[in-house]
């Protein structure tokens, strides 16, 4: 049965459960199923477990006991129909409503991801960009039918998706890209979110004494410098608007350093330095830039990267599982929006307890 405004649900009222709704009372049996809408929330469900029989002979003592083993029934993990969003779930909120968001490193992995969610959650124009174009068309294609599947006739507009070929390392590239999303690409000339998930490792599982220079330069090159380079291209329409979000995906190899790593872990700090610098000097613009900090997800990043660095990076999570690209969209997705008006120059944990500053 579907409860409706004014409905009461009581227990242990003689001769069992009851809906007293007016103008009879229902009597709920052993098995029914009980739902109700919740505005904002979305419908939650429970089954009635049992039912007090008229003749029933049970002593207190019984009664309590039955109670405690209903008790212990309770359903694992997270409340029904509250349980955001797993995989072939819409997210329960559209924070990105009519927005233009453009994601870097967005052919693959976690920037693929994070457009997914934004898109999702209500962006109106989501613009990929990575390195090479036939992977942006593919992905961006991919994307469209991922999401207007998922959406089914929920939502009225469905996000567009562009892919832009752009090596982020290109200073000039980055700005004529930036230019041509505002005023070829853009609804309304505007750039409201810029996620930056552009990155790569290098090599991996070396000493610091071994380390090339050439390797050192190129992590930096495109971890560093290629948010730089967003930041600033960005950053003019942002303050053109008064508003603007920007999400730099550091790592937990930058909180912490990890060993074997040096040019990742020393350019992911550098992406934390870099992230607070901007926070506070825009922090009365209405812009907000944020970091965040991710330990092992399993995207082609890590499958390309030693089996003995994984483990090692893996085994100093108290979760003792990766994370997932749906998670680092999902808080993505938060800090990218409207509401997380409060919040600037910080990064944002996504380690599985690994990292709790
Ligand atoms: N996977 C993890 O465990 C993990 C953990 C912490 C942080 N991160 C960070 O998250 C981000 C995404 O990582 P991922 O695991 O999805 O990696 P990935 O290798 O799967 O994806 C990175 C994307 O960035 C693109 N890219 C690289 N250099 C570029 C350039 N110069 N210009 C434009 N695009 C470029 C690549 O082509 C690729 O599509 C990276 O910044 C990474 O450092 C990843």
């Amino acid at each position: 049965m579907t409860l409706q405004p004014g409905d009461v649900i009581a227990t242990g009222t003689p001769p069992g459960v009851g809906c007293f709704r007016k103008p009879e009372p229902l009597w709920l049996n052993s098995g029914d199923v009980v739902e109700v809408e919740i505005e904002g929330i979305g419908v939650l469900r429970n089954s009635v477990v049992d039912r007090i029989e008229d003749n029933d002979s049970s002593t207190e003592e019984e009664v309590k006991n039955e109670y405690t083993e209903q008790q212990a029934t309770v359903t694992k993990g997270p409340p029904p129909s509250i349980s955001g969003m797993g995989s072939e779930q819409l997210p329960k909120q559209q924070r990105l409503e009519n927005t233009v968001c453009v994601v870097t490193g967005a052919a693959r992995g976690i920037g693929n991801g994070i457009a997914r969610r934004l898109a999702l959650e209500g962006a109106v124009t989501v613009v990929l960009i990575d390195m090479n174009q036939d992977d942006l068309d593919e992905a961006a294609s991919q994307l469209e039918q991922e999401v207007t599947e998922m959406m089914g006739d929920k939502g009225t507009s469905r996000p567009t998706f562009y892919g832009l070929a752009c090596d982020v390392t290109n200073s000039e590239k980055v700005k004529d890209t930036m230019t041509y999303i505002a005023k070829a690409l853009s609804t309304n000339g505007r750039i409201d979110v810029l996620v930056q998930a552009a990155g790569v490792v290098g090599k991996t599982n070396v000493l610091t004494h071994e380390v090339e220079e050439e390797n050192f330069d190129f992590v930096m090159d495109v971890n560093v410098k290629g948010i730089f380079n967003g930041c600033k291209a960005v950053l003019p329409y942002m303050l053109e608007q008064n508003y603007g979000r920007i999400v730099n995906i550091a790592s937990i190899a930058g909180k912490e350093g990890n060993a074997g790593m040096l040019a990742y872990s020393t350019s992911k700090a550098a992406v934390i330095g870099l992230t607070k610098t901007v926070g506070k000097e825009y922090a009365l613009n209405g812009i907000t830039c944020n970091a965040i900090a991710p330990a092992v997800i399993r995207t082609q990043m890590v499958a390309d990267m030693p089996e003995k660095q994984v483990k090692y990076m893996t085994e100093k999570i108290p979760m003792k599982r990766c994370g997932t690209v749906e998670e680092i969209g999902a808080l993505v997705a938060y800090v990218a929006s409207e509401e997380a008006a409060f919040t600037t120059g910080f990064c944002f944990d996504a380690t599985g307890g690994r990292s709790v500053y």
